[in-house]
């Protein structure tokens, strides 16, 4: 017990350390990992002579007041409307009855699966959409306040510092700044035509409205506190602008993960092109209504070059059309950010 104690002594020390070196590594890391993004150049860490990281079981949490907030965290993430959603017991922050882990899946603990393997090594991180150095508790309010349509928890609570104890511990041993294999989103083959949500409509009947419904409303659990099959569209479902809307993050998603359990990073159910055009079908907002932006005073990417080439909102740095930005095709707008030397940002 004794050591345990004094190690959790430390640990805190550590914590504020590897924060401020994380804070200067990854600010420089993120500059060159654009750079990459523009050249094509693959990550060393997705190689495929490296192996998948595999977070630490949960039967290790330690048995410290670090291991107890690392235990509320997760329960955070895995019954987040239960704790902070509209009825929620702690607080009210959440707009919707949606949990983190409907996205982020087995609680950030999937491969490919909107994971949390590095996200404490690469925290604090430049991010576009707000144009600041954002730290991980700042990076959760997004969640809180986007997918989820809430209203931010102050940095300080009890629930952000849990959540921020468990995503480090899922990142147990991932080097500051670094990579994994397995953290980001399977690759996907983009199409040399735009996205066909009509076409995408008939995959979601065949493989998705089983579970989501016919209208993407999700079904509700018993007692209605949560879902059994999260919404995909509707007023419970995540807002425009939020990372699931854009067209290309919710295809590279549903490759390696939808139908639930059918699909795989290893199998996929679907094509690419499947994919893509399902995934144009769910975001297709000229037929799908979804939640918008609360705070509308601050406008998304107010630095357009940084804006991601799928976000489907103007202003944009290029010439194409919102809808050529939302459906694609994409590779003339990477070829052109290309010979422009402009970020080429998802
Ligand atoms: C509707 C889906 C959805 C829900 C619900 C959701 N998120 Fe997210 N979240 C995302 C997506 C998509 C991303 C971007 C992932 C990417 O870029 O690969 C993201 C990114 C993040 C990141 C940054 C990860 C990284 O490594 O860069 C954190 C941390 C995070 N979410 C935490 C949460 C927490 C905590 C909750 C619950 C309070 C939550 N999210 C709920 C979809 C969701
Ligand atoms: C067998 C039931 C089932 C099928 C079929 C299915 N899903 Fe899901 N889906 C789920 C469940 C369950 C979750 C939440 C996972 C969790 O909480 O562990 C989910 C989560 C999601 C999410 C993230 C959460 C959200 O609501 O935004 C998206 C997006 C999604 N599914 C899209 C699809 C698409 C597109 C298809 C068809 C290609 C599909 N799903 C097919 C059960 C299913």
């Amino acid at each position: 017990m004794k050591t345990v104690h004094q190690t959790s002594g430390k640990i805190k020390t550590k914590v504020l350390a590897l924060s401020i070196v994380s804070f200067v590594i990854t600010f420089a890391a993120c500059n060159s990992n654009e750079n990459k993004a523009a050249s094509g150049e693959k990550k060393e860490a997705n190689k495929d002579s490296v192996a998948i990281f595999t977070p630490p079981d949960t039967s290790t949490i330690p048995h410290d007041k670090f291991g107890e907030m690392v235990r509320y965290g997760r329960d955070l993430v895995v019954n987040t409307a239960k704790y902070i959603g509209p009825n929620g017991i702690v607080s009210k922050n959440l707009g919707n009855k949606m949990n983190c882990t409907n996205c982020h899946l087995d609680a950030g603990t999937r491969p490919f699966g909107f994971n949390f393997f590095s996200s404490h090594a690469r925290y604090p991180q430049y991010r576009g959409r707000e144009n600041q150095v954002l730290t991980m508790g700042q990076r959760i309010n997004n969640c809180i306040e986007r997918p989820h349509n809430g209203t931010p928890l102050p940095l300080d609570s009890k629930e952000i510092v849990a959540m921020c104890c468990y995503i480090r511990w899922v990142g147990t041993n991932v080097p500051v700044g670094q990579h994994v294999k397995g953290d980001e989103s399977l690759e996907i083959e983009y199409l040399d035509r735009a996205a066909n949500p009509t076409k995408g409509a008939a995959i979601f009947a065949e493989n998705c409205a089983s579970c989501h419904g016919a209208s993407g409303q999700g079904q509700w659990n018993a007692d209605s506190s949560t879902y059994v099959y999260p919404p995909l569209w509707g007023p419970h479902s995540y807002q425009v602008g939020s990372s699931p809307h854009r067209v290309i993050k919710l295809a590279r998603f549903i490759k390696a993960n939808m139908p639930n359990l059918k699909a795989t990073w290893k199998k996929p159910v679907l094509t690419d092109e499947q994919c893509i055009d399902v995934a144009a079908f769910v975001n297709d907002d000229r037929i799908h209504e979804r939640p918008t932006k609360k705070n509308k005073a601050i406008p998304d990417y107010p630095e357009i070059k940084f804006k991601a080439i799928d976000y489907g909102i103007g202003p944009f740095i290029d010439s194409f059309s919102a809808l050529q930005h939302k459906f694609g095709p994409y590779k003339p707008i990477i070829e052109y950010r290309k010979a422009h030397n402009l970020p080429i940002v998802f």
